[in-house]
């Protein structure tokens, strides 16, 4: 098969880059390790930056998020038995985010996929990228017992933090930048009414909490747990139980528990991997970064590597100028490491961590406390939470 842009992985950045360059007339083909049922059954975050949605707009698979979607002008902290408000409408000038699970996203990209009769190949193992630093790189795979090659002119690597296209840049260009944190998230989603109608970041001296939400009748909830925990360990009433703890007493009234529907844990890491470039190679989201959840940047970080590597495609095969795929990687990784900054300190600021000392716990306090006194303190996490400009 010969394909203008050989797409590896069929999660949402590289469906989304799919479906927009479809859409001006470049050919692309996606290779996903995995079945669309399989894809569309992990659940993960659900908080879209107002720059993510207008792409998915772009991409003409924004109806459902917009009718189905909520959205959110305002975040709370609890901290010290009190709740604190970040007014994000107000703060930015008008921004918001739209609260949308990434399952419900992915669904509806697959949905535009099969629309515009976009090719997909599901259950594509032993993916390799072959003449990266030539101008005709390759990409073989196997279905079953057939193998195949895609002849192309770029390769996009979507294929997330395991996958293989980052392991394709030789070991002396590619540098990895890493942080683990000690600590995991155990999430409960269950079909009840949400304790809150807007997101609860909660610190407390137990750990950490979080009450999100995908709809009226479908809650999200999150507790920090020890690492070596598993979602077998917990059973929903111990969960509910720690929950309760962890919120502040007005709140945890108004909790409706009820079973859950899924529960898992995940470990919760920084990662960036440099350059986002290796000849005709183009990494973009969990492939090339890793955030932890707290501050709902993953996805989001996604969304500006596809929109950064989309425009620089169109100027590539629509006007024959290659600086937006040249500069790609410097782009990208400068957005890239604020979001990690923001997510970074949020997570610290927020979380009981087993190896703090007094003193950074003192610090934590600090933290909050200059946050919820300070307008350009305020301000500053209103920015970063509604998305930095591409
Ligand atoms: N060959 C083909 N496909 C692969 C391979 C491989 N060797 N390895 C992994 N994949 C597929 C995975 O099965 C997955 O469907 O690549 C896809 C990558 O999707 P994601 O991990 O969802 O990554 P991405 O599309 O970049 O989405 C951004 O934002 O907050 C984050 O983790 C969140 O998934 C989210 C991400
Ligand atoms: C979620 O709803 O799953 C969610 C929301 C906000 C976060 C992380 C996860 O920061």
């Amino acid at each position: 098969m010969k394909v203008q842009v050989c797409i590896v992985g069929g999660g949402p950045s590289g469906l989304l880059l799919s479906q927009l360059l479809h859409l001006r007339g470049i050919e692309t083909v996606v290779l996903e390790k995995h079945g669309r049922e399989h894809v569309l059954s992990r659940i993960r975050a659900g908080v879209i930056e107002h720059g993510f949605a207008k792409l998915m707009r772009e991409a003409q698979c924004g109806d459902r998020m917009d009718r189905e979607g909520e959205i959110h002008e305002g975040v709370q902290i609890a901290h010290d038995g009190v709740i604190d408000r970040v007014d994000l409408k107000g703060l930015t000038g008008g921004s918001s985010v739209i609260v949308y699970g990434q399952t419900e996203l992915t669904r509806d990209l697959y949905e535009a996929r099969d629309r515009l009769g976009g090719k997909v190949i599901h259950g594509a193992a032993d993916v390799a990228l072959h003449d990266l630093e030539s101008a005709r790189p390759h990409v073989t795979y196997r279905v079953g017992d057939k193998t195949a090659r895609i002849d192309c002119e770029y390769v996009i690597g979507a294929d997330g933090f395991h996958g293989v296209s980052r392991k394709s840049i030789p070991a002396g260009i590619l540098r990895e930048y890493e942080r683990v944190y000690p600590v995991g998230w155990l999430g409960v989603l269950s079909r009840t009414a949400p304790v809150s109608d807007e997101l609860i970041y909660a610190k407390h001296e137990r750990g950490f909490a979080l009450c999100s939400l995908r709809s009226r009748v479908l809650s999200r909830y999150y507790i920090q747990v020890p690492i070596s925990d598993t979602a077998e360990s917990w059973s929903d009433e111990a969960f509910w139980s720690e929950l309760t703890h962890r919120l502040p007493a007005d709140v945890a009234a108004g909790l409706v528990t009820g079973p859950s529907i899924e529960k898992s844990v995940a470990p919760l890491r920084s990662f960036v991997a440099e350059p986002m470039r290796h000849g005709r190679l183009f990494l973009a989201g969990d492939a090339a970064h890793i955030v932890p959840p707290t501050g709902a940047r993953g996805l989001n970080s996604a969304a500006s590597d596809i929109y950064y590597l989309y425009h620089a495609m169109l100027d590539h095969y629509e006007n024959h100028d290659d600086r937006g795929l040249d500069d790609y990687s410097k782009k990208a990784l400068a957005r890239v490491w604020k979001a990690q900054r923001f997510s970074w300190w949020m997570t610290m600021m927020l979380h009981r961590f087993p190896d703090s000392i007094e003193y950074d716990r003192k610090l934590q306090d600090s933290e909050l406390a200059y946050l919820f006194s300070s307008e350009a303190a305020l301000r500053s996490f209103a920015e970063n939470y509604v998305g930095l400009p591409f």
